[in-house]
């Protein structure tokens, strides 16, 4: 067994009543994966969401209403913008949900230091036990990925390992692809290439355009990405090497 990423979440089914600790009375058992060994932790009950995200929220906004029906056992404890203006930082405040800017610092397509310092800070205060990229423009890169590994998971317009980077759909598209998609998957240090978690299909229509192509990929993720954060929340996930197994309770 080899895990592509060292800290991911496994079930034990034979241990997954216990309780190792108590915190506000209601503790959970669960385990992570590091290297070869699975290695204990407490994750908070009801299970705590951080989102990052650079624009517009839509996906947000579908994990958020997911949320508030009763699909996702969690609750969704900060979201955070590296851009002042983004409409995720909007939908969030309407929902009363702490929203924050943090300025990115510098560079283009990265946090600068201090901006990865001041992100982990306010997600360790949040203290989140997941947290879901939905459309972050930035990569996130060493001590961030080390403060929260396999703990962190994207969205992705494509049927990944096919066209990962930018413009997926247009990607898609001119391959001439008959079926494209999106993907929920970890984090890892590489660019769209962690563990895949979920995959939704997506047919090419003959007279698709980019924007139409695109339009339903991204009602397609608004499916997707709900449901894979609800399985992530009730802990119905194990990841063995490469693979994400989902377990029905
Ligand atoms: C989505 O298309 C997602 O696949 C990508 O960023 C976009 C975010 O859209 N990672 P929204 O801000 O959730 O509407």
């Amino acid at each position: 067994m080899q895990s592509i990423a060292p800290f991911l979440f496994i079930k034990v089914p034979s241990l997954q009543n216990k309780i190792i600790a108590a915190k506000n009375g209601a503790a959970r058992f669960n385990f992570f994966l590091r290297g070869h060994s699975a290695i204990q932790t407490v994750v908070n009950n009801p299970f705590r969401i951080g989102v990052l995200g650079s624009g517009k929220g839509s996906n947000f906004v579908a994990i958020a209403d997911a949320v508030a029906a009763g699909k996702i056992p969690a609750e969704i404890a900060v979201v955070l913008s590296d851009v002042e203006s983004a409409g995720i930082l909007a939908h969030a405040r309407e929902r009363t949900i702490p929203a924050q800017f943090i300025p990115p610092g510098n560079f283009r397509t990265k946090l600068d230091e201090a901006a990865e310092r001041a992100f982990v800070a306010a997600l360790q205060n949040a203290n989140v036990d997941l947290i879901v990229l939905a459309g972050f423009m930035r990569v996130l890169k060493g001590d961030f990925l080390r403060a929260f590994e396999g703990r962190i998971v994207n969205i992705h317009p494509s049927l990944l390992p096919c066209f990962p980077g930018l413009q997926s759909w247009k990607q898609a598209l001119d391959y001439g692809v008959k079926t494209a998609g999106c993907t929920v998957h970890f984090v890892d240090a590489g660019v769209d290439s962690g563990a895949i978690i979920g995959q939704q299909p997506v047919p090419v229509l003959d007279n698709d355009t980019p924007e139409s192509l695109h339009q339903r990929i991204h009602a397609a993720e608004h499916e997707l990405y709900p449901r894979c954060v609800a399985a992530l929340a009730r802990k119905e996930i194990s990841v063995i090497g490469r693979r994400v197994i989902w377990k029905k309770l």
